[in-house]
């Protein structure tokens, strides 16, 4: 089954919409596989962005998830990816559809409440960078035959 990896960024946290983000994704049908709450490091955060350092936006990318506690989870289910991505919207909220999870609760690319792998290849890095193998826990969810075939 396909996993992501999903961060609730600090405004998240410090907004109080851990729980609303974690519901939607719980009540579309996916599984939780692994959660923690933590503080990122600079080591962490560069490593996590790795692919933007020189960009404009990396300084403050990185001071952004640095700056409070944060939500790492990870989550599995059919086309977790790209589902995922799509229930969070554009990453700029400004721009996000206002049924989505930025369109609902943010306003500036600065706090854009969740981070979302965006393939398959990413996921599997930045889960390998937040989770050790042990932390991530297979199990039978109630309802999944009730979910597909
Ligand atoms: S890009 O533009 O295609 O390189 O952007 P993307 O791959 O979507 O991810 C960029 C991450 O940096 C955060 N961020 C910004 N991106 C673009 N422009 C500005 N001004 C900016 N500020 C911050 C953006 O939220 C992405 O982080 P994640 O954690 O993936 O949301």
């Amino acid at each position: 089954m396909e996993r992501t990896f999903l961060m609730l960024k600090p405004d998240a946290v410090q907004r109080g919409l851990v729980g609303a983000v974690i519901s939607r994704l719980e009540a579309k049908g996916f599984k939780l596989a692994g959660m923690k709450l933590m503080k990122v490091d600079r080591a962490l955060a560069e490593q996590h962005y790795a692919e933007h350092k020189g960009k404009s936006f990396f300084e403050p990318t990185v001071n952004y998830i640095m700056s409070s506690p944060v939500v790492a989870m990870v989550w599995e289910g059919k086309n977790v990816v790209a589902l995922a991505r799509e229930m969070m919207g554009a990453t700029n909220p400004a721009n996000a559809n206002p049924g989505s999870i930025r369109g609902s609760y943010g306003m500036d690319i600065s706090r854009n409440i969740i981070h979302g792998s965006d393939s398959v290849a990413s996921a599997e890095r930045e889960i390998g960078i937040y989770f050790k193998p042990e932390e991530i826990l297979e199990y039978k969810k109630a309802g999944e035959e009730w979910l597909s075939e």
